[in-house]
C-alpha cells in the first residue's frame, strides 16, 4: 500500500506556501463573540471552558480601548450571551447607567446609588457566606468571620486613603481603625444588627476605650473620625452610612449598580462610591455556590489609578477562580495601569500583577502614542502592531496565552438598539413596548424603526 510521507514544516513556512488556508482557531465551546477575520469562523469564548481546556490559568480579563471603540459594547454583548449560556452577571458600578436596560432585559435587577437617591448599601455588610474556603475546604465560623473582618478592615482602609490621599495609613491610624471595627461589630452585634460606618465613627469618638490614654493613638482616632465623617454627613452622605436597603439575590441573572447620578460628583467622592459598590457586590458574588458569575468593572482606569482600590483588586483577582467568577475590567489604554506609581514602586508592581493575571487580554484600536508600550507590555508582534491603530469599530486582538485572534463582534439589530450608547441614536422604548410587523414570510418580527 502507498502511504502518503506528508511534510514537516515549521508554522510560518507553512503560512507561506499554503496562504489562503485559515489562522488559529482557539478550539473551545462558548457563546459567540463575533467573526474571525483571520478565518476559523465564528468566534467563540466560554472562560470556564478555556480554563478547563488549560488554555487560560487566570480568570480575568483586560479590555484596553481608546473613547468611543466599542469596549462596552463587546461586554455587553458577550456578557448578554454568557447569560444565556447559564452564568451570571454582576457590574460593580456603572457610572453611565448603561447597563441598566441591558440587566432589565435579562431579568436581573438594577440597584440605583446616588445623592438624593433613596437606596442604601452597606459596605460593612458580611455577604453571602460560602459553604467553603478559597482551598474548597469546609468553611468554619471562624473562618468565616476572618473573611468578613479582613474585608471590613479593607474596604474602610480603601475609603480613609482615597478620602486623604494618603499612600499608606500610619501605624497608630490602623491601630485605631483595627480596633474600632472590632467594637463597632461586638456594639451592632449586641443590638442584632450589621455594623454601619456610623458605628465606626462612634468606635472612634465616644465609643473608644477611655483607658488607654496614647495620646498619639487618641490624635488618630479624631482625625480618622473626621475623614469617616464625610460618608454620613459630607456630600456622601445616605449612600453608605447605614444598613442595605436592598437584599442580593444570589439566583438572579444579573445585577448591577448605577451610579449615574454620581456623574457631576468629584472625583474623591466617585471612587469612594465605586469601592464601595465594588466591595459589597464582591461580598455578596465571592461564593461558589451561587454558579458561575462576570464581573464586569466598567472605567476600570478610575480604580487603578489609587493605590487602594489597586490593592484589593489584586486581592479579589487572585480568589476569583476559586470562587467561580470571571473578571473583566475595561481601560483606555495599557499606561493607565503605569499611573498607579512610579517605576519600581509597589503601586507599579501590583498594576503588573494585574496584566500578568489577566489571561485574556483584548485589546481595541490604540493611540499612536500607547502603541510602544501596548507592544511590549502585551508582547504583540509587528504585524498585531501595525494593526492597533487602524482597527475598526468593534474589532480588536485578543490576546489568549500566547494566541492572537483579530475579531470583529458582531450584533444582532435588537442587540445593537439595546446596547447603543449614542444618546442621539437611542430610542427609549422597552421591549413590551416595541410593535410587532410581519416580516415577507408572514412571520412576525420586533419592528425596531417604528
Ligand atoms: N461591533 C460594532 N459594530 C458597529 N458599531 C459599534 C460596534 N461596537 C460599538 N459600536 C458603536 O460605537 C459606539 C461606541 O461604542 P461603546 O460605547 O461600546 O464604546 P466604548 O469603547 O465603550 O466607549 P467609551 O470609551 O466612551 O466607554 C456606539 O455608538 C456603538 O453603537
Ligand atoms: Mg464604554
Amino acid at each position: 500500500m502507498m502511504r502518503e510521507p506528508g511534510v514537516n514544516v515549521a508554522g510560518h513556512t507553512a503560512a507561506t506556501a499554503y496562504p489562503f488556508i485559515s489562522g488559529p482557531d482557539l478550539g473551545a465551546f462558548g457563546p459567540p463573540v463575533g467573526t474571525n477575520l483571520d478565518g476559523g469562523g465564528t468566534f467563540c469564548v466560554d472562560p470556564w471552558e478555556l480554563y478547563r481546556a488549560n488554555l487560560i490559568s487566570g480568570m480575568s480579563m483586560l479590555l484596553f480601548g481608546t473613547v468611543g471603540t466599542g469596549k462596552s459594547t463587546l461586554a455587553k454583548c458577550w456578557c448578554t450571551r454568557l447569560v444565556q449560556f447559564g452564568k451570571k452577571l454582576a457590574v460593580a458600578s456603572d457610572l453611565k447607567g448603561e447597563w441598566t436596560e441591558v440587566v432589565q432585559q435579562l431579568g436581573g435587577v438594577v440597584i440605583q446609588i446616588g445623592t438624593g437617591l433613596p437606596t442604601r448599601l452597606n459596605p460593612l455588610e458580611e455577604g453571602v457566606r460560602p459553604s467553603v474556603d478559597s482551598m474548597g475546604n469546609q468553611l468554619t465560623d471562624e473562618g468565616w468571620s476572618q473573611m468578613v473582618r479582613t474585608r471590613r478592615m479593607s474596604i474602610m482602609e480603601t475609603v480613609i486613603k482615597i478620602l486623604t490621599g494618603q499612600e499608606e495609613l500610619t501605624s497608630d491610624e490602623h491601630t485605631a481603625l483595627d480596633d474600632a471595627i472590632d467594637r463597632a461589630t461586638t456594639r451592632a452585634e449586641s443590638e442584632k444588627r450589621t455594623p454601619t460606618v456610623v458605628d465606626i465613627s462612634w468606635a472612634l469618638t465616644e465609643g473608644r476605650d477611655d483607658t488607654i490614654t496614647d495620646e498619639e493613638l487618641a490624635r488618630a482616632s479624631r482625625s480618622l473620625a473626621k475623614t469617616i465623617r464625610r460618608l454620613h454627613s459630607g456630600d456622601l452622605g445616605g449612600m453608605f452610612d447605614g444598613e442595605s436597603t436592598v437584599t442580593f439575590d444570589p439566583s438572579l441573572p444579573a445585577v448591577s449598580i448605577d451610579t449615574s447620578s454620581m456623574r457631576s460628583s468629584t472625583q474623591k467622592a466617585r471612587r469612594v462610591a465605586s469601592a464601595c459598590c465594588g466591595t459589597w457586590i464582591e461580598a455578596m458574588v465571592t461564593n461558589p455556590d451561587a454558579g458561575q458569575r462576570v464581573v464586569v468593572y466598567e472605567e476600570g482606569w478610575d480604580s487603578v489609578t489609587n493605590r487602594a482600590d489597586l490593592q484589593r483588586m489584586v486581592e479579589n483577582w487572585k480568589l476569583a477562580r476559586d470562587y467561580g467568577i470571571f473578571n473583566i475590567l475595561i481601560m483606555h489604554k495599557v499606561t493607565d495601569l503605569n499611573m498607579a506609581g512610579d517605576s519600581g514602586s509597589q503601586m507599579a508592581a501590583m498594576a503588573q500583577s494585574l496584566l500578568a493575571d489577566a489571561d485574556i487580554k483584548v485589546i481595541y484600536r490604540q493611540d499612536p502614542a500607547a502603541l510602544r508600550a501596548t507592544t511590549s507590555q502585551l508582547e504583540l508582534n509587528d504585524k498585531e502592531r501595525a494593526q492597533l491603530p487602524l482597527l475598526q469599530k468593534g474589532t480588536g486582538l485578543w490576546r489568549i496565552g500566547q494566541k492572537t485572534f483579530r475579531i470583529r463582534n458582531t450584533r444582532t439589530t435588537p442587540e445593537a438598539e439595546l446596547f447603543d450608547t449614542d444618546q442621539k441614536l437611542r430610542t427609549t422604548k422597552s421591549v413590551d413596548e416595541v410593535s410587532m410587523i410581519e416580516d415577507e414570510h408572514g412571520q412576525l418580527i420586533t419592528d425596531w424603526a417604528a
